[in-house]
This record gives structure tokens, sequence and C-alpha cells, in this order.
């Protein structure tokens, strides 16, 4: 299975700010907004991950992640240059995805709810079909609108329907067989010009191959797309993290625990970092598996 993560766009709903710097870098409490979705693919055991990002950008994102040597994964990068719309990720990303189901996150969602890396394991390999993940919302017109039979198959999509008819917001985590790749390219641009991926989704639909899991209310999926939703999840991460003094989305415990890198590996991540405190619990989870894994050796 391979990744990819877009990173693309103005963010411009995040002005001034996003002029300066991507949005997908900005702060979500403690860590750079990518990391959220690049832990989701990491849980998932994804390890060749593609991240795409605007022609500027790009190089931040490659200052901050590198190769991925260092955690064990293997991150490439490609342009988009223009926002052309979600779907075109798939085409940029032909090369890298070659002849295997790809996972397709987007850069600015957050995700973190119970028993998520579980669900996400048991689904993968993935090699029939889509896989979507439905959340509920209050708002759900402006979102990609999905409903489910009692089967979990997808019934209908519509993208920021007017009169949507579900509240069952589409996330940005999508699953998809090697199908994918020929169905964005005989893609059509949608009124607003871009390439939809709820047109990847629809077109599932209609081979009867999509599936929609319901990841309930219980979870948090999170908009990070507004100045006050970004601080209200930065909030709501500050909360859990103080509360139960772990941190949600650390790439480096995520490459731990999944066996990715060693814990003399994590505690060399962790003490580059050590005058922070994510340095300092990169350190300190490094101490903890290991002396776990001396008690109980595998
Ligand atoms: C995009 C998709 C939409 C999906 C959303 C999830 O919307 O088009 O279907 O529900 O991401 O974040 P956008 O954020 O580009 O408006």
């Amino acid at each position: 299975m391979k990744g990819i993560i877009l990173a693309g766009g103005h963010g411009t709903r995040l002005h001034p700010i996003t002029r300066g710097v991507s949005k997908q870098l900005l702060p979500v409490y403690d860590k750079p907004m990518i990391y959220y979705p690049l832990s989701v693919l990491m849980l998932a055991g994804v390890r060749d991950i593609l991240i795409i990002s605007t022609p500027a950008d790009l190089p931040q994102f490659r200052r901050l992640l590198g190769d991925g040597s260092d955690l064990g994964v293997r991150f490439s990068y490609a342009e988009q240059t223009e926002p052309r719309g979600l779907a075109e990720a798939l085409i940029i990303g032909a090369g890298h995805i070659g002849d295997d189901p790809v996972a397709l996150a987007l850069g600015d969602n957050v995700f973190h709810g119970p028993r998520f890396s579980q669900i996400l394991r048991s689904r993968l390999p993935h090699t029939e079909g889509c896989l979507l993940f439905g959340y509920p919302v209050q708002d759900p017109e402006r979102y990609g609108v999905g409903e489910a039979d009692e089967h979990g198959r997808l019934v209908s999509i519509e993208e920021k329907p007017r009169r949507p008819r579900s509240n069952r917001a589409i996330t940005g985590l999508y699953l998809y067989d090697n199908d994918v790749v020929a169905i964005a390219r005989d893609l059509v641009p949608s009124a607003r010009g871009e390439l939809e991926i709820t047109d990847v989704n629809l077109e599932y639909l209609r081979r009867g191959k999509a599936e929609l899991v319901d990841l309930g209310r219980g979870f948090a999926w999170l908009d990070t797309g507004t100045h006050d939703s970004l601080l209200a999840a930065s909030q709501y991460i500050q909360t859990i993290e103080r509360r139960q003094g772990v941190r949600v989305a650390c790439v480096e415990e995520v490459a731990l625990r999944m066996g990715f890198i060693d814990p003399d590996q994590c505690h060399r991540l962790g003490a580059a970092l050590s005058t922070s405190g994510y340095g300092r619990y990169v350190m300190d989870v490094a101490e903890a598996v290991r002396s776990e894994r001396q008690k109980s050796p595998v």
C-alpha cells in the first residue's frame, strides 16, 4: 500500500497567516498539522509516502520531513503547480502508486479517536474498490456528504450539497484499489474547475465498490480551516495531551511503536529536539519502550 498526503492549496481562509507559510505546516498545538495525517498513514502501516504541495511550499516540507529514513519510512515529494483539485493528486502520484493500492490523506485533516489504528490495520491491505470514512457533523453542506446502506455500502455522495441527504461528512482519508489512477485520469473538471475527489468516489459507487465506515460520535475529526477552528483544534489536542500525559500524532512515537525504528533511534530523534517538551517526551517514550522490551523481550 502506497500513501499520498496532499498538502497543496493556498489556504485563503487563513490569510494572512498562509501568505507566509503553508497551512499544513501551521501548528496544531505542539506539532505541524501534517504530522496528524502522517501518523494516520504510519499507523495504518504505510511506509512509502508521497507528499504533494505547491512549488513554493514543497522545500519547507522537505526541510521538516527529509527522506523519512530517520523514521524508518520513505518520503518522496511532488509539485501540484495549480490547485486543480484533490483528485489530481492521484494523477500526479500515478508513478508512485505503480501497481499498488493507495491511501490518500489530506494534509489538513486531524483525526483522533479510540481504536482508529486497529480499524485501519484491520481494513488493510485494501485491494478492492474504495473505502471512505464518514463523520457526523452539524454543517454537512461544507463537505462531501455520503449515505450508506445497512451493510456500509455507499449509496449516495455529493460535494457540498445545498440540501444534504445526511449529516455524514466524508473525511479526508481515502483508501483505493489500483483502478483509481485510471478513474482519476478520466475525470472532467467540475463547475469550479477542479478534479473532484467526490467524482472519483462517485465512480466507485457506480461500480458498486464503495464502502463507507462510520467513525461515529465518540471520535474527533477536527476542522482546521478557519482561525477559530484551528485554535479549537489546538485546544482539543492540548486538553487531551495535558490530561493523559501522552502526545497525539507524535510521529517518532508512532514509528517506534510500529517497529519502524528501535528505541535507540527514537531516543536520538528526541535528543535532537530536547529543548522542547516534545523532544523530551520522545526521549521518555524511547526509554519506556526500551525497559518494557527488556522486561518482556519479544
Ligand atoms: C475536501 C473534499 C470534501 C471533503 C473534505 C474533507 O473539501 O472536497 O469532499 O469532505 O475535503 O476535509 P475542501 O476541504 O477541499 O473544501
